[in-house]
């Protein structure tokens, strides 16, 4: 693409901009917006817009907040302020499923905590032979969860959604040792934990804190999980890689065995390791 003097001259004005701002990834951010507003054919209108996603990207708006989509595993997910964006890291799980876990056509899987279904939906995808339903409890996240099944949907991707808070026991009364999988990304941080601004300022409580340690999510999770899987079912748990240990450790009190911690540089980014958490359910 050829651009003008002056879109030259905006795109280099915004990534000092963007530099300046502290934003980590500022080449990534600067492609996307460049992408969404800078190739339109209304340049003058294109060119404000795109100054505009720029400053509220410096007050640090999540990227996928101000462009309302995310591509995830090649899907399309529509997302917005209310809602978790999703994490490249996630990815960890589809990689573990793809090499690991043999899955029977039919087996049911769960993805608790699913905020816009990225990991669920994914794992659709990859497996349309599995029956998959994501949970989740927050009514914003909700519709974005509906919203990105019934587009998926049209592109074969095949996904139920369920409002239910997983402390609540008796919603998943359906599901009791029926559930071959189940699959988090919950929220895991330490209640006192700093964090960069797109997530402390820009995401709900209820999505990224979990109590004095992170854990409290993932231990109503094991704890559902004795319930609802399958003799030899799996659990996946995505968590921090300062929580392994401890994660390691509620797994193995469990009823859960081969137990493992994964660690996936390839997965990792500047925000983060890619870290999980796997165990079966035991007889
Ligand atoms: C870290 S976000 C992850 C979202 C999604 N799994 C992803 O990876 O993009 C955690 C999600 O858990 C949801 N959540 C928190 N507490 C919950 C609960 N008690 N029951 C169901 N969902 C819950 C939040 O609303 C949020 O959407």
């Amino acid at each position: 693409m050829s651009l003008t003097d002056r879109e030259c001259r905006a795109i280099n004005q915004a990534k000092a901009l963007l530099r300046g701002a502290g934003v980590w990834d500022v080449d990534g951010d600067l492609n996307c917006l460049v992408d969404r507003y800078i190739e339109r054919s209304d340049k003058v209108r294109a060119l404000d817009e795109f100054m505009l996603a720029v400053k509220e990207r410096c007050n640090r708006i999540p990227l996928g907040h101000i462009i309302g989509v995310v591509e995830f595993d090649d899907m399309p997910l529509v997302v917005g302020s209310g809602v978790f964006i999703p994490r490249q890291h996630s990815k960890v799980i589809h990689k573990w499923l793809e090499s690991n876990a043999a899955l029977h056509p039919g087996t049911i899987v769960l993805d608790l905590c699913a905020g816009s279904g990225a990991i669920g939906l994914a794992i659709a995808r990859r497996r349309p032979d599995l029956k998959v339903t994501c949970v989740e409890f927050d009514e914003t996240a909700t519709q974005y969860l509906k919203r990105n099944v019934d587009r998926l949907a049209s592109m074969g991707v095949l996904v139920e959604h369920m409002k239910a808070d997983i402390r609540d026991r008796r919603a998943f009364t359906k599901f009791k040792h029926r559930i071959g999988l189940i699959v988090a990304n919950p929220p895991y941080v330490p209640q006192s934990q700093e964090l960069l601004p797109e997530w402390s300022n820009h995401h709900s409580q209820a999505s990224i804190y979990s109590g004095a340690d992170g854990l409290d999510l993932i231990r109503q999770i094991i704890s559902l999980a004795e319930e609802l899987l399958t003799v030899e079912g799996w659990l996946v748990v995505e968590h921090g890689e300062g929580q392994a240990t401890a994660v390691r450790e509620l797994f193995e009190q469990s009823r859960l065995i081969n137990v493992q911690t994964v660690i996936d540089k390839e997965t990792s980014d500047a925000s983060g390791s890619s870290v999980m958490s796997i165990g079966r359910k035991s007889n």
